[in-house]
């Protein structure tokens, strides 16, 4: 076997990968890590990877991983020519707002995300209309001419800080477009929904469907048992469980806690590579798939790196990024 396999393999299996492969299938991502990292010296591209991508593309290839508000921040700071978004369209749209001069790309083409589709710029103007004054703050996962619209975006990782803000100056926000998020964090803030903030009726196809009876079988079968749930569940499931955040909130939760065992209710992602993370704990993932997230592999990557030319770029109009810049950047000011 040729000697950079043998260490790209050794590598692999070091991360852990190996477990999730069936024999002689370690070999064959090992090529394509080995390409891919080719490929990227070559075209100095940098690979952000969302934290619900596939461990083999994390650990494998990933540059810049993490959450929304991670990767949105870092890829500030990348001195990349090309950016190669592991995640989906909303993600890759605002690290194209926020490096106009740089190339981006997302190894799919159907990368969507159901709450970007459930809102358009004309609802939220309409919803402006509705609620004149009200500040939109609007979530991550929104198309670049919904941010356009917007006075603050917020991720899940800032969002019930931000709000907290808002309502310092204001009485009332509107906050779209994922309804159970909405509801989540008025109830944090002691905020009523339909009073004191307005929703949108957007959720994730992914978060929208656990079923909180299924959190108490699993507290019966593993005494100790600490459950945390993505924000973007819905009420009657966060009230089930012990800790409700974004993706790093749950990480670091995960981290810096010794629990007999964690029930990770959210994408499969991640509780795969909190697996990887922290192997002496013990994880119990109440998880669903994301068709968008797992709609790359590391066969989409390579292909996209080996001809960019040939694949769809992210563009956003130079008008409507200005104007969603503004609403990000109120984002970071306001998140620091
Ligand atoms: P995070 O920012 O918490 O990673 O969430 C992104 C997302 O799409 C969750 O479904
Ligand atoms: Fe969108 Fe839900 Fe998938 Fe996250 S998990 S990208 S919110 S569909």
């Amino acid at each position: 076997m040729d000697r950079a396999l043998a260490e790209e393999i050794k590598r692999l299996t070091s991360l852990g990968l190996h477990r999730r492969c069936v024999e002689g299938d370690i070999e064959k991502v090992a090529a394509l890590t080995l390409e891919i990292d080719r490929l990227k010296r070559e075209r100095n591209a940098v690979v952000c990877a969302h934290v619900y991508q596939t461990p083999d593309i994390i650990l494998g290839i990933g540059d810049l991983v993490g959450d929304s508000y991670k990767l949105a921040d870092d890829c500030r700071r990348t001195s990349a020519d090309v950016i190669v978004f592991c995640g989906v369209h909303f993600m890759a749209e605002t690290a194209k707002i926020l490096n106009p001069s740089k190339k981006v790309y997302v190894p799919s083409k159907r990368a969507g995300c159901s709450l970007s589709e459930a809102i358009t710029a004309a609802d939220v103007r309409k919803l402006k209309a509705e609620h004149p004054g009200l500040p939109v703050v609007t979530y991550i996962n929104t198309s670049a001419e919904v941010k356009a619209e917007s006075d603050c975006i917020v991720t899940s990782a800032n969002a019930e800080r931000i709000l907290r803000r808002m309502y310092e100056k204001h009485d009332r926000v509107i906050f779209i477009p994922d309804r159970f998020m909405g509801a989540n964090l008025a109830k944090a803030l002691g905020k009523t929904p339909g009073k004191d903030i307005v929703l949108w009726h957007g959720t994730c196809v992914v978060h929208e469907r656990f079923k909180p009876e299924l959190v108490d079988v699993y507290r019966k079968r593993y005494p100790g048992l600490v459950a945390l749930a993505h924000a973007e569940c819905p009420a009657e499931l966060i009230k089930a469980v012990d800790f409700m955040g974004g993706t790093g909130d749950m990480m670091r939760y995960v981290e810096s806690t010794d629990a007999s065992a964690y029930l990770l209710v959210t994408e499969c992602g991640f509780g795969e590579l909190a697996k990887l993370r922290f192997p002496e704990k013990n994880f119990i993932a109440m998880c669903r798939l994301c068709p968008y997230m797992k709609s790359i592999t590391l066969e989409s990557v390579a292909a996209l790196l080996r001809d960019p030319a040939s694949a769809e770029e992210v563009t956003v109009p130079p008008a409507v990024a200005a104007k969603a810049k503004v609403a990000i950047d109120r984002m970071f000011e306001l998140a620091a």
